[in-house]
């Protein structure tokens, strides 16, 4: 069967208001383009008209300028889950124009196929080769493909040029049996494939193809400043003395890596780190510094849901011979995100934190605790499956006006059952076997900025029980920050 070619608008004349639409890609990698320039372009008209116009939108993370980004500018995205990292979108969210519900990221699919969100109605899929029979060669990043293929009523595909077709291999395609019939996920070692390089999609629901030449346009990162190369540096000194104590395996173990400047200093701090063996990742993005870490024999093999690099890093990695790509999975984010996976496998997993408490608990996405910042992502699945949980983040933010380290986080996304370590540009402050009130004297005195110890320290004192809050003054620095500007004004 060969497939009608579509113009971008053509393809978005099938999308109307109200549908539900499932997406490939992970991050800005994998994500469809121009079919959503031309569907933000009809929902600026029906809007003009009079006319109502939003979609809900269902995809592995985040994604790019063209669907977030343009549908947000125009408002023209109903429901949204499970992550999101557009400026535009972001207000939205805030503002309540778009219903976003935040998601740990290995769920999606199945909750998708358990039927909690309804039907889809289309799938929108990029792919780099199609193949008369429905076979498809997906791009740089697999999210819930699989499954929004066996959903969809109907197929658009975009085919696209500006994405190596060395691709073709890479993926590892699987979707696992729904309970009662789930078995376990045979994989055993990172580098285990158990499904199949290619997505297959009835030809039957195909409308068409829609042609595209643009890249992921991932942004390449900015140079590491400073307090991330501190934090960095903590990150790999705690790991080799983890070595060194014979708490992790002399093989060591594979990598979560969260994304963003801190996750980047601790990658480059790991490729000097010679006491480490080189390792694996079992994780869900790669970015540029994972590459470089292949180019110096540091990492061994990747798993993950997508090769969300910048264009630079992606024209290197495919201008590699093939030695390269094999040393590379890409899976769904149900098994790159899976908790059973992570759980056998061992995965040390370090993600960053908007904000912690002295207690331990951790707050990913919500700014002072009520603007949505970002989402939870894949940080849950990992951290409450890893072997060793890592958390970290800068001791203050803002010129020193806020304090990441605070007496209660306003909003929680990760409870002290799930952080073993946290790190800061201060020190590290290993949690593990700890009380509560020692994990606060530990987290104030190693982590915390010494402007804000006395502050915190004060906290401390004042609360009784084992985990000894006090609610009347819990919320004291966000309070100081709302009023004045800065949390050293404190009043406990
Ligand atoms: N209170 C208020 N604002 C804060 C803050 C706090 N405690 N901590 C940071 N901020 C602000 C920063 O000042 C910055 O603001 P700006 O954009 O105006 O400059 C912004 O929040 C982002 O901070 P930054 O230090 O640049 O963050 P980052 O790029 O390292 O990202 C997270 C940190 C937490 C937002 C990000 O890691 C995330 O979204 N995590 C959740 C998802 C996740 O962990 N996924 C798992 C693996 S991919």
């Amino acid at each position: 069967m060969s497939f009608p070619i579509l113009t971008a608008e053509e393809a978005a004349s099938f999308i109307n208001n109200g549908m539900a639409l499932g997406l490939s890609g992970f991050t800005a990698s994998g994500a469809p383009k121009d079919t959503f320039d031309a569907v933000a372009a009809k929902a600026a008209v029906e809007h003009e008209a009079g006319r109502p116009f939003k979609v809900d939108i269902f995809t592995g993370a985040s994604t790019n300028r063209h669907v977030d980004g343009a549908l947000s500018l125009v408002n023209a995205i109903g429901r949204r889950t499970p992550y999101q990292n557009t400026p535009d979108l972001r207000k939205r969210i805030n503002a309540h124009d778009a219903h976003y519900f935040d998601l740990h990221l290995s769920e999606l699919a199945q909750k998708l196929r358990y039927g909690f969100y309804g039907p889809l109605d289309i799938a929108v899929i990029e792919a780099v080769d199609v193949q008369p029979d429905g076979r498809l060669v997906l791009g740089t990043g697999a999210g819930i493909a699989p499954t929004i293929a066996k959903m969809a009523k109907h197929i658009i595909i975009e085919l696209n040029s500006a994405i190596s077709t060395k691709l073709e291999g890479l993926h590892d395609l699987y979707l696992p049996a729904d309970p009662p019939h789930r078995r376990e996920i045979p994989i055993y070692n990172v580098n285990d494939r158990i499904g199949s390089p290619y997505l297959y999609v009835d030809p039957k629901k195909v409308i068409g193809i829609v042609k595209t030449h643009c890249t992921d346009e991932v942004h390449p990162f900015t140079a590491v400043d400073e307090t991330s190369a501190k934090i960095g540096a903590n990150v790999c000194e705690f790991l080799v003395s983890e070595l060194r104590k014979g708490h992790l395996p002399k093989e060591f173990l594979p990598l979560q890596s969260g994304v963003g400047n801190v996750a980047n200093a601790v990658l480059y701090g790991l490729a000097d780190a010679h006491e480490i063996p080189p390792f694996s990742f079992y994780t869900e993005v790669a970015q540029d510094a994972v590459l470089d870490l292949m180019e110096r024999d540091r990492c061994r093999y990747v798993s993950t849901c997508s090769l969300t690099m910048s264009d630079e890093a992606q024209a290197r990695l495919f201008a590699h011979d093939h030695e390269f790509c094999r040393r590379i999975t890409i899976r769904p984010s149900e098994l790159s995100n899976n908790p059973e996976i992570i759980r056998r496998l061992g995965v040390i997993a370090m993600n960053t934190a908007l904000e912690a408490d002295i207690f331990g608990a951790i707050n990913s996405t919500h700014v002072l605790g009520t603007k949505m910042m970002n989402g939870i992502g894949g940080s849950g699945d990992f951290t409450r499956n890893a072997y060793l949980s890592i958390f970290s983040c800068p001791s203050v933010t803002k010129g020193g006006c806020i304090s990441n380290i605070v007496p209660m986080v306003a909003h929680q996304d990760h409870s002290e059952h799930s952080v073993d370590v946290l790190v800061t540009d201060q020190g590290i402050a290993d949690l593990r076997g700890l009380d509560p009130v020692q994990r606060a004297e530990r987290i104030i005195e190693n982590c915390a900025h010494p402007d804000y110890r006395p502050l915190l320290r004060e906290y401390l004192k004042m609360g009784a029980g084992q985990t000894p809050h006090s609610l009347k003054s819990s919320f004291a620095f966000h309070n100081a920050f709302n009023e004045t500007g800065d949390m050293r004004n404190a009043k406990l």
